[in-house]
């Protein structure tokens, strides 16, 4: 069942407002809660999110995935992906997954997606899905990558809340799969949009920089790269691409 967003014309965080109101209460599956505006947007690790007033969907979703392990989690992330790449191709984008978590066209971030998630023994109880998806936005002035939008890159004219609504039902379809068939088709899939793979690439590890080739992504959400004659995994505070 779909349920009315929250709507926020200005707030610190989307993920952090839905922390607050599930710290309060039990919000209905699939909640969306979203904002025109953050004075506050976070990113991975420490990385603030930008985005202009009423360009971009800034958005966070929450679903109860106690179907997954806290070993499993990172299949809701191939999940998550998976549904934006589907979203976006709706309008001819053809994005690729750069892992672990951003969503790029044409090389550029078009997109990052922030995951929390909370545990209850070895289950996921609740999950906080937060999406930063340029849309309207065409100067990215402070942006410490190259970043994109959809406007930039199709033309399109489309209002960012009008588009959440059908990235949702995007993540609902992938969601529900994920739930009902397992991670399979899921995870074969996400391996035929991951950004660069089987194409030799540059990253850094420590300090220390190195050419590979990236094969895949395990069941715990590390990548796999082939360097000489050798295949490592390695987590994502490990490691760096260079693009
Ligand atoms: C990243 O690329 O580092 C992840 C960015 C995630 C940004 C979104 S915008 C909506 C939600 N609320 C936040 O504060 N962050 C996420």
């Amino acid at each position: 069942m779909k349920h009315h967003p929250i709507t926020y014309r200005e707030i610190d965080s989307t993920n952090g407002e839905a922390s607050r109101l599930l710290r309060k209460g039990r919000l209905p599956e699939g909640q969306v809660i979203i904002a025109d505006y953050q004075s506050g947007g976070r990113g991975l690790g420490e990385h603030r999110w930008l985005s202009e007033p009423g360009k971009n969907i800034l958005m966070s979703w929450v679903v109860y995935p106690a179907f997954l392990s806290v070993s499993d989690q990172f299949q809701l992330s191939k999940a998550v992906s998976l549904a934006i790449t589907d979203f976006l191709s709706r309008y001819s984008l053809d994005a690729r997954i750069k892992w672990p978590n951003d969503i790029l066209c044409g090389g550029e971030k078009i997109c990052g997606i922030l995951i929390e998630n909370s545990v209850l023994g070895i289950q996921l109880s609740h999950s906080i899905v937060g999406i930063g998806l340029n849309v309207q936005q065409e100067i990215f002035p402070e942006f410490p990558w190259k970043a994109t939008s959809m406007r930039l890159q199709t033309g399109l004219s489309d209002a960012p809340g009008v588009l959440a609504d059908r990235l949702t039902n995007a993540l609902q379809v992938r969601y529900d799969q994920l739930a009902d068939t397992g991670s399979g088709a899921i995870s074969r899939a996400y391996l035929e949009r991951l950004y660069r793979k089987d194409e030799l690439s540059e990253f850094a590890d420590g300090n220390s920089r190195f050419t590979g080739v990236i094969r895949g992504v395990d069941e715990i959400g590390q990548i796999q790269i082939e360097s000489g004659s050798s295949t490592r995994n390695y987590g994502f505070h490990e490691i760096t691409m260079i693009y």
